[in-house]
């Protein structure tokens, strides 16, 4: 069954859809997840979690997920191995675990199958952490610790301004325990406080609708990216799916070439998600012209910092900003892409077909 939130008690304060209103509360959602837990002077982020972390294992789904492979990927720059798996897959082949800390991601600590998963390693000795919106949740109240990502309750059953947080929080966590390996813990720290803002300037001047309106007949939605860009691409169609009913995919990049350049057409859009101007970059362009050759329209997320908008039909910017933070930045565009293209079909927005909230059940 479903986890029930009073949406009328909440309103929907003037939006259409409390999707949409919940997208533009994710300023806010961010400073409240923020809030007392950095401390800009001094360069440091203090949580209230004392943990000697060695290796990490994430465990989510649906969106959680993709924030969940973002997370592993902030522990890897900082040296610790980690990895993301789908909760469902974890609890029925568990890999090995040597002191490792696994960490369950969800918006509503109440997913039954990222509960098995916790249990799972929990009987074998894990350290468990939950990363949650709900406190109180029984993920929260089962794990030896929680952090909780302060976002509010979110009545739009596809998830927005949570995964924001989820990613906000993650960071977090990861200065915290492991630190910021390679990047330069203040300049992560300074993206991290100027990220609501960066998010409201986002918010206040976007393409999305524009770049909405003009693919929502595709055949097909494709999404791309590296490193950190490749949760953003996975989410993005995602979020698609899951409130338009288009089909759409999201991989990464690199792997556009082995098999699903086959499926590219001038009616199949392909949104690149390409930040910072290094090798991923670079590579994500070298994609970029591979199904620009095959006549495929392009719509290009960036930051600006890298070539790729002479290769865009379409572009949607996003402030400048660290190269972590800008993939919250890139995946505020994408929620905003499909909620238009839902809109302009004439979607339950807020209540897709088929979907709920939250799964109780495995
Ligand atoms: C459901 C929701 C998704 C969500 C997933 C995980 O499938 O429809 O939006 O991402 O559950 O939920 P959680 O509460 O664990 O983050």
């Amino acid at each position: 069954h479903t986890v029930e939130w009073d949406a009328e008690a909440t309103g929907k304060s003037g939006y259409d859809h409390f999707m949409l209103k919940e997208i533009h509360e994710q300023p806010r959602a961010l400073r409240q997840c923020l809030q007392g837990r950095v401390d800009e002077l001094g360069g440091r982020v203090s949580l209230d979690l004392d943990l000697d972390v060695e290796r990490v294992q994430f465990v989510a789904c649906g969106t959680s997920y993709h924030a969940a492979l973002y997370g592993a990927a902030l522990f890897r720059a900082a040296g610790v191995p980690a990895q993301a798996f789908f909760a469902h897959e974890y609890a029925v082949a568990t890999p090995p675990i040597e002191d490792d800390l696994v960490v369950g991601v969800s918006q509503s600590g109440e997913t039954a199958d990222t509960l098995s998963a916790l249990r799972e390693a929990r009987g074998r000795g894990a350290r468990t952490l939950a990363v949650t919106n709900v406190v109180g949740s029984t993920m929260a109240r089962e794990c030896d610790d929680a952090l909780y990502i302060r976002s509010g309750p979110e009545i739009g059953v596809a998830a927005s301004k949570t995964f924001s947080a989820q990613l906000a929080a993650l960071n977090l966590l990861a200065l915290h325990t492991v630190g910021a390996g390679d990047d330069d813990r203040r300049e992560v720290i300074a993206a991290l406080r100027d990220l609501p803002g960066d998010v409201q300037a986002l918010l206040d001047d976007t393409d999305a609708e524009a770049v909405a309106r003009e693919y929502v007949d595709s055949d097909g939605f494709f999404f791309i990216g590296r490193d950190k860009s490749h949760p953003v691409a996975l989410e993005g169609a995602l979020k698609l799916k899951e409130i338009s009913y288009a089909h759409a995919e999201g991989f990464p990049a690199g792997e556009l070439k082995h098999g699903t350049l086959a499926l590219v057409t001038e009616d199949t859009p392909v949104f690149a998600v390409v930040t910072g101007d290094g090798e991923a970059a670079r590579k994500t362009i070298g994609n970029v012209k591979e199904v620009e050759a095959r006549g495929a329209p392009v719509v290009a997320v960036t930051d600006g910092e890298s070539d790729v908008a002479r290769y865009a039909d379409h572009v949607l910017e996003v402030p400048e900003t660290h190269a972590r933070t800008a993939a919250v930045l890139a995946n505020i565009q994408l929620q905003l892409v499909a909620y238009h293209v839902a809109n302009e079909l004439g979607r339950s927005i807020d209540k897709p077909r088929n979907l709920a909230k939250s799964v109780t059940v495995e």
